[in-house]
This record gives structure tokens, sequence and C-alpha cells, in this order.
């Protein structure tokens, strides 16, 4: 960031800090002391066009610790500041867009929120019930993807029903096509400048008009049909993990404390090859296997970070989406779930998970899963 070029006037004390661009159409500020719930400064950017409920709020936020504290440099600060703010308000030069600030905000990702478990989890955190989501993801922001924004009619829905156009995005990954899911990341970065936590969601088990199908046996194996299938549940969401990783990792650095950001894989219970006593749907199991592998693989890169992320698999339970509807007549009573309660209970895991709990495999209700 290109803080010490735009900084003209600085200020800075226990509490408050203020920064001011010299063509004064950048602003930022940041909070923080000494205190430990205070600890460590959150920066708040905005410019002159956007923003300006995050800056007001900002500012007002400023105002109530500076009253708190009497503090004259800060109060100067807040003159400084009154006069910027008008100036922008009058108009003035811009600074390059480029620039990105970070959100004051929890910010998820939910790949494949569309339908079924991935718009459960994005249901869910949009809510913000804090039992599920945990107290720090509440009132996030979600960036939920899908293929086709423009006919995501249930999400817009969401939008509409919680009133939250500001807390959600919709944007398209398709996860076979690379390009795709750059954009989404370099979106979230742009946007909001963290992502705290990424749920892949997306995943196939038969296509109803393509060659995929579960085979019962070897004879039924299709090379096509079993590479589509390693390409949707197994590369794809390591693609997700390549250009969304990068974000993260500096979400991580500058949080450095708690929580973690963590991503979180979809996998499926058949993918564990010590649980496998039934045999069948060799591509689906074996394109799960294979993201099982590649996400511990990537733990252990990010474990070695100074300032690491998380990456957990989960199990989501038999759920009752379009995913496992030609088999829920086999599933025992009491054992299909819905998507909410699927998604909930996989919250609830996600919200405790630190790097200890990082590069294992858990179902719905926290239990770790063999490999
Ligand atoms: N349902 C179960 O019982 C169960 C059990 C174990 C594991 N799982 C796993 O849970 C995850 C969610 O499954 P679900 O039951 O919710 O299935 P679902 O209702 O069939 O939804 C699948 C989701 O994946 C998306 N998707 C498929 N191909 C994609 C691609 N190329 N790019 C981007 N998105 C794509 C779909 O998007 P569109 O809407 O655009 O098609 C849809 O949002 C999957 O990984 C699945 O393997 C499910």
């Amino acid at each position: 960031m290109m803080r010490s070029n735009l900084t003209r006037h600085v200020v800075v004390e226990t509490t408050a800090m203020l920064l001011f661009s010299p063509r004064r159409s950048f602003c930022g500020g940041a909070v923080g002391g000494r205190r430990p719930r205070q600890r460590g400064f959150r920066w708040v950017c905005w410019d002159a066009k956007d923003d300006v409920d995050v800056r007001d709020a900002f500012v007002r936020r400023l105002r109530h610790r500076c009253r708190a504290s009497s503090s004259s440099s800060t109060s100067s600060s807040l003159k400084a500041f009154a006069s910027t703010r008008s100036a922008l308000k009058k108009g003035g030069d811009e600074e390059p867009r480029s620039l990105p600030h970070r959100h004051h905000h929890h910010v998820s990702v939910v790949v494949g929120s569309n339908r079924g478990i991935g718009f459960a989890f994005a249901k869910h955190l949009l809510e913000s019930n804090a039992t599920i989501v945990g107290a720090h993801r509440a009132h996030g922001i979600v960036v939920a993807t899908c293929r086709k924004p423009s006919e995501a009619r249930a999400l817009h829905a969401l939008r509409e029903r919680f009133g939250c156009t500001e807390r959600l995005d919709i944007v398209r990954v398709d996860v076979l096509d690379e390009k795709t899911i750059e954009d989404a990341a370099t979106f979230a970065r742009e946007k909001y400048g963290r992502v705290d936590l990424l749920v892949h969601a997306a995943g196939v088990l038969h296509e109803p008009e393509g060659k995929m199908v579960p085979e019962t046996s070897i004879a039924r194996l299709d090379a096509e049909a079993c590479v589509a299938s390693y390409r949707t549940n197994a590369i794809g969401p390591m693609l997700v993990t390549k250009h969304f990783s990068k974000v993260m990792l500096k979400t991580a650095d500058e949080n450095k404390t708690q929580p973690i950001p963590v991503i979180a894989n979809v996998s499926a219970r058949v993918s564990s090859i010590s649980d496998n006593k039934l045999g069948g749907w060799y591509s689906y199991r074996g394109g799960k296997t294979a993201l099982n592998q590649m996400t511990r693989t990537a733990h252990l890169e990010f474990s070695r970070k100074k300032n690491p992320i998380a990456m957990v698999l989960l199990h989501p339970g038999t759920v009752d989406t379009e995913l496992s509807a030609p088999f829920k007549k086999n599933v025992p009573e009491g054992k299909l779930f819905t998507p909410e309660y699927s998604a909930g209970k996989l919250l609830e895991v996600l919200k405790d998970v630190t790097l200890k709990e990082s590069g294992k495999f858990y179902d719905y209700a926290g239990v770790e899963i063999p490999w």
C-alpha cells in the first residue's frame, strides 16, 4: 500500500490515528490501544466516492474515544479531517483506485452457493445467529459465488429478504474456468482487502444429461466422466485455494492474532479409504480422496507461514439436495438432514477452528474422520 506517499498529516496516540492524502481524496484511519481488547490497530480506509457510511462510522467512533480521552492531538486531527471532508464534498483530485482498503467486517466467501448446502451456508452467515456462526462472524460480509449470477434467483431473493444488499455480493465462479476464480479473488481483495472464511461447497456426483453417473461397478468407469468429476471435486477447490489463499494469508498477516482465517473444503465421508466398506462410486470417491490429500498438503504449506491460515475438510452428513436425490430412499429415517441443519452444524464446527484443528477432516458433529 502506498501509505507513506499518501500521508500528509498523521497523528498517532494510544487510541487513534488518521491519515490524509496530499491530494485530499483518500483518507484512512486506525483505532487501537494497549488494553488487550484494543490491541493492534485496525485499518479503516475509504476513498472520496465510496464508503461514506464506513467513514462516518469511523469518525463517530473516533469522536467518542476522543471525548473519553480528551486528547488534544486527536481533536486537532479531527479538525483537519473535517476540513479535508468538506474539500472532498466539493470534489477533488482522485488517488488511483487500485489502492486496496481493508474492510472492518469479517468477510466470508461461499463457493457453490446457488443451491443445496452452499446456499444454506450463505443464508446462515447472513442471518448472523452468533451461536451458529460465531460472534466474530455475525453481521459480516458474504461473497456468494455461483456459475450464473443473473439466474441465481434464490440468492437474489435472500438479498431482498434480509434487506442486506451491502452484506451480500453475488459473484461468478465456475470452478472449471480458472479465470473466473482469479477474478472473484481479485474482486474480494479489491473491495474488502480481506477474506476470513472460505467455504468451498461446489461439487458433483452425477449429471442428469451427462455421462457422469455414480458407478456401481468398474465396468461403468468412463475416463471422460471420471476426469470431469476430478476436475470439479478435486482440482476446482484447489484452484480456489490457490487464488483466495493470497488474500487470506494477507488477512492473517494483518490480523496476527485469532481468529485465524479458515478454508473449509466440503468433502464426503465416502472419500475415507479406511471407512470404505461398501465400494462403488469410483470417480466421486476418488475425486474427494484427492481433495483430502491436496487440502492436507496445502495445510502443511500454510502452517509453515509466520501467520498461517487453517484448512479443514468437512462431511455434511447425508443431506436432502439434488446431489443426493436419487439415493435418498435408502437413507434411514432421521438420517437425511436439511441443508440448513447440516450447514448450521458445520458452521458450529468451524467456529472453533484454530491451527490445532487444521489439516483434519470433521463431520457435522465435529467428530474427526479417519483418512
Ligand atoms: N448432499 C449430500 O448428501 C452430500 C453428502 C456428502 C458430501 N456432499 C458434498 O457437499 C457439497 C454440496 O453438495 P450439495 O448436496 O449441496 O449439492 P447440490 O445441491 O447438487 O449443489 C451443488 C453445487 O455445486 C455447484 N457446482 C457444480 N459444478 C460447479 C462448477 N463447475 N463450478 C461452480 N459450482 C459448481 C452447483 O452450482 P449450480 O447451481 O450452478 O449447478 C451447486 O451450487 C458437494 O461438494 C458434495 O459433494 C453432499
